[in-house]
């Protein structure tokens, strides 16, 4: 059965933890297909760890076209968010319809994700009213690093506090299912999923949020330009496949690889009539 967004709202009603990871690819896809993992994002974090960036404003809707197509081809049983890349949204909410729908008719996303408060709901008014499914994204929100002055924790003071939590209820009331709140600290995140009624996703939001998302690059030890103190390393990957890589080296060049059985025969009567 494939997880939906009525699959999130059902979840919070029953207090059940809703887990999602990043995805950029089919390979990963059709192993995260296999898992117990409730949803996929296909983030703009692609910048980062594939695209190799240093943040995600250069990411376009071509980018998050490719990206989100490979993964829904190999991910039919979760649902799949796509994010709105850097300046596909924030222009006018007609440019904004434009390339939501682009993500579900083009790349077959099953939502799509975009980040700020208040200023952002007349796009997710649009897009709801079209049938376009929309999680927000609150917070530490990577498109503004540049606003911010760096990747800092948001909601710190009185004001910022209550500006986040004003903005989560007017995101709800514009229509979305879902809000990421990324580095933001944990008692806020509490109140926040307290006061709405549907779902939240941390990462850095501490394990009272309704549910959480981490970058699998991050969580399986491969991505290694910086760690956010909100990461855990499930695996260490990075180590695995260095080992792998030299293990081929070396065995390529003491000529051990390819062995008899990585090769194709000939008949031998046919190898005596060349030449
Ligand atoms: O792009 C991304 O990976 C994200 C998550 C960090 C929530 O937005």
């Amino acid at each position: 059965m494939k997880t939906t967004v009525a699959t999130f709202a059902k979840m919070k009603l029953e207090h059940q933890k809703i887990s999602m990871l990043t995805c950029y690819d089919y390979t990963t896809a059709k192993i995260i297909n296999e898992t117990n993992v409730d949803a996929i994002l296909v983030g703009d974090s692609v910048g980062n760890v594939m695209l190799g960036y240093p943040d995600t404003l250069s990411v376009t809707m071509e980018d998050m076209i490719t990206y989100g197509r490979a993964v829904t081809r190999g991910c039919p049983n979760k649902l799949v968010v796509i994010d709105m890349p850097f300046m596909s949204y924030q222009v006018s909410v007609e440019q904004a319809l434009v390339n939501a729908g682009r993500l579900l008719k083009e790349a077959r996303g099953n939502a799509v994700k975009l980040e700020g408060g208040a200023t952002v709901c007349p796009q997710i008014k649009a897009m709801t009213q079209a049938g376009i499914p929309v999680m927000g994204h609150l917070g530490m929100t990577p498109q503004s690093v540049n606003a911010f002055g760096g990747n800092k924790v948001q909601g710190k003071t009185l004001d910022a506090a209550n500006k986040l939590i004003e903005d989560a209820l007017k995101l709800q009331e514009a229509g979305v299912f879902s809000i990421v709140l990324e580095c933001v600290p944990a008692k806020l995140a509490k109140i926040v999923t307290e006061k709405l009624s549907v779902p939240t996703i941390g990462i850095g939001a501490g394990v009272e949020c309704d549910g959480q998302i981490l970058v699998y690059q991050d969580m399986l030890g491969m991505y290694k330009d910086f760690s956010p103190k909100f990461v855990k390393h499930y695996a260490n990957l990075a180590d695995v496949i260095t080992d792998a890589f030299n293990k081929y080296d070396e065995e390529v060049k003491g000529s051990s690889f390819p062995g008899e059985e990585h090769g194709f025969k000939i008949d031998d009567d046919v190898l005596e009539k060349l030449y």
